[in-house]
């Protein structure tokens, strides 16, 4: 039975009432949102990297230039979260070491390799369409910054879902080789993009809680059904096959049923043993530590400034 300040604040919740920074907020969802917020904008950081390993290695310029955009983009959504993290009282570099160190995790969908061009473009249908679903009701979570912050990252993962579904697409109505490539991607990239979601509702740790505080607006299963019955039909359309041969639609529910979920390979991924964990968090790492001199520049530059003001 809440008491109190806390009862109250669960009162302004149900009333769809927006809490912002200067609010009282329970400890525990401030500290939710720390751990949801820092995850997702570490997720964006470390998401340039599968891409970025491919910029220069586009087969035009104009496909060069749209990845580049995008990428650019990831690494602005990051920002973007990482200071709306900041209004609760963190530090960014707090938050930095926290992912450098393991503590904090990020989007599991980045630990899988970029193998050829055609998973640029798995990666921007498969991924960013995941990630407009699950970020669309977080443009109305409860927590003003963070909601804020959504809907800027939404209009632009729209254009990053397109380029990507434009590139399987091209390749699908290409040669026999650029199909076999296109079909190739989304073999890889079509169940760990289903395991982003995270774990089924009966085994989400946060799940109710950040339902009845209302950062979580629809569960994980919900979501990850919204993603295939979106998904399977742009597959059709262009002539590829979704990699699971249980795939069937269930013409009374309208909804498509997949096959059973490798959630050992989706845990094993989240712990830090996926393909490619330790290489990113090598490069972010690397990255870091070599660009110490720009921020040091950055902020006797704006002490300067500040001091010459
Ligand atoms: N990868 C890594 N960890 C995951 C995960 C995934 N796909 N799904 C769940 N987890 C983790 C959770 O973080 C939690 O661990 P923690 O307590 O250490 O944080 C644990 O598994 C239990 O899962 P829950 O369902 O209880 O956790 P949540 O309630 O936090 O739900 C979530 C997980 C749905 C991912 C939720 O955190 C969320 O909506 N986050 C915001 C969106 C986000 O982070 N998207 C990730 C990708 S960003 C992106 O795609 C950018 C685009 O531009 C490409």
């Amino acid at each position: 039975e809440l008491e109190g300040d806390e009862r109250a604040f669960q009162e302004r919740i149900d009333a769809g009432v927006r809490i912002e920074p200067q609010d009282w907020m329970p400890e525990t969802y401030r500290k939710t949102l720390v751990r949801q917020i820092s995850q997702h904008a570490h997720s964006e950081i470390v998401g340039m990297l599968p891409e970025g390993n491919w910029i220069t290695r586009a087969p035009s310029l104009q496909r060069k230039a749209t990845l580049l955009a995008k990428v650019q983009d990831e690494g602005g959504h990051g920002l973007y979260l990482y200071a709306a993290a900041e209004t609760l009282g963190v530090s960014r570099d707090d938050l930095i070491e926290a992912l450098h160190s393991g503590k904090a995790k990020y989007s599991s969908i980045f630990n899988y390799p970029t193998l050829t061009w055609a998973d640029i473009g798995a990666i921007g249908w498969l991924v960013d369409g995941a990630a407009i679903i699950n970020q669309i009701p977080l443009c109305r979570c409860s927590y003003g910054p963070y909601g804020r912050a959504m809907v800027r990252v939404c209009k632009e993962e729209s254009f990053h879902q397109r380029q990507g579904f434009d590139i399987m697409a091209k390749l699908a109505a290409g040669t026999q080789a650029q199909k076999r490539m296109a079909q190739d991607a989304l073999n890889r990239w079509w169940w760990p993009a289903v395991m982003m979601f995270g774990p089924p509702d009966g085994e989400s740790v946060h799940g109710a809680q950040s339902a009845a505080w209302k950062i979580k607006l629809h569960g994980n299963d919900d979501l990850r059904q919204k993603f295939i019955d979106q998904t399977v039909p742009q597959a059709d359309l262009i002539g590829l096959t979704i990699p699971d041969p249980a795939l069937s639609l269930n013409a009374e529910t309208g909804h498509h049923e997949i096959g059973p979920i490798d959630w050992d390979e989706f845990y094993r991924v989240v712990k830090g043993d996926g393909p490619c964990n330790r290489e990113r968090l090598a490069t972010r790492v690397e990255a870091w530590e070599k660009g110490a001199w720009v921020r040091e520049a950055a902020m006797a530059h704006a002490m300067k400034q500040r001091n010459a003001a």
